[in-house]
């Protein structure tokens, strides 16, 4: 079952609704990034967007540019990762993957646009210049981590190097929308410390529950093939009971970041309990 925090219908009715106010309409390429972004998503990081303003007491839709640049940007590297020269995958959310619906290079380059409008949408609703690198760094860290995930394949890595993997290719992005959206609402430094030692810990815990998923569901409950990074997650290396419980220390490591806000902040802890509890 899905998080209470994650089902909250106004908060993904708002996040789609903006999405399809800043994605353009027509041709070919805009069909190809409309039909990867509404293919039907958990809209995760958008979510961490809206509740990242609300431990902060702010309204959350300030924040929905960002949810949705950010939204936009994980498109573009799952479409990516799911090309041939990467993960080669036919599935995604439940459907055939961007170049399996199209073709290889209009994959390619709608994932290229929707990084590129992502941008567009950055700059021009914040005019914030520390919002822009702070996304920038965190992509960079992402392409590094998939350079890494993809070199570790089958080989023996230590759990140090696994751990940062995950850092660099799930967590980095997950720090951004909080960071993003604090810096854009004006946070104050220990706020945003707490919620970027929030988000590394839960992007941890939410790519073991990943690897875990790979491991142990169905392509049909995941909406993506599964088994595909058999020789390489958290599983592979440490076996599934310690990846459990190393996803459980992660989230209440992440719970314990939180301390420093009330109530507000209840639907992130809301979302860091559902990262253990998704089947999808
Ligand atoms: C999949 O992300 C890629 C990872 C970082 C594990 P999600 O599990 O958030 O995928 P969608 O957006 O719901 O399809
Ligand atoms: C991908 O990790 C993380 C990205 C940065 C896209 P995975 O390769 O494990 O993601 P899935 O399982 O295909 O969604
Ligand atoms: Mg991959
Ligand atoms: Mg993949
Ligand atoms: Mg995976």
């Amino acid at each position: 079952m899905r998080h209470r925090a994650l089902e909250h219908q106004s908060a993904r009715a708002q996040v789609d609704k903006a999405l399809d106010k800043y994605l353009p309409k027509k041709g070919k390429l805009a069909k190809a990034m409309r039909y990867s972004v509404f293919a039907g998503g958990k809209r995760f990081r958008p979510i961490l967007c809206l509740a990242a303003a609300q431990a902060l007491g702010k309204n959350p839709t300030k924040v929905l540019p960002i949810a949705c640049a950010i939204e936009m940007i994980h498109t573009f590297t799952l479409i990516h990762d799911d090309l041939p020269c990467m993960d080669n995958s036919d599935f995604r959310r439940g459907k055939l993957t961007c170049h399996k619906k199209f073709d290889e290079a209009t994959a390619v380059l709608a994932g290229d646009a929707l990084n590129t409008l992502a941008f567009e949408i950055i700059a021009q609703q914040t005019q914030n210049a520390q919002i822009i690198e702070e996304i920038s760094k965190a992509l960079l860290k992402v392409v590094e981590g998939q350079v890494a995930d993809i070199e570790s394949e089958g080989k023996k890595i230590s759990f140090k190097q696994l751990k940062s993997i995950h850092l660099q290719k799930t967590a980095a992005l997950l720090c951004a929308c909080v960071r993003a959206s604090a810096i854009y609402l004006k946070a104050n430094p220990k706020q945003i410390k707490a919620l970027t030692s929030y988000a590394r810990h839960l992007g941890v815990a939410f790519q073991i529950a990943d690897d875990i998923l790979d491991a142990t569901s169905s392509q049909k409950e995941l909406g993506k093939p599964v088994k595909a990074d058999q020789k390489k997650g958290f599983p592979y290396f440490v076996g599934l009971e310690k990846s459990r419980k190393l996803a459980k220390q992660e989230k209440n490591k992440a719970l314990a970041a939180l301390a420093v806000f009330s109530k507000g902040a209840d639907n992130l802890r809301g979302i860091a309990e559902f990262v253990l509890e998704r089947r999808n």
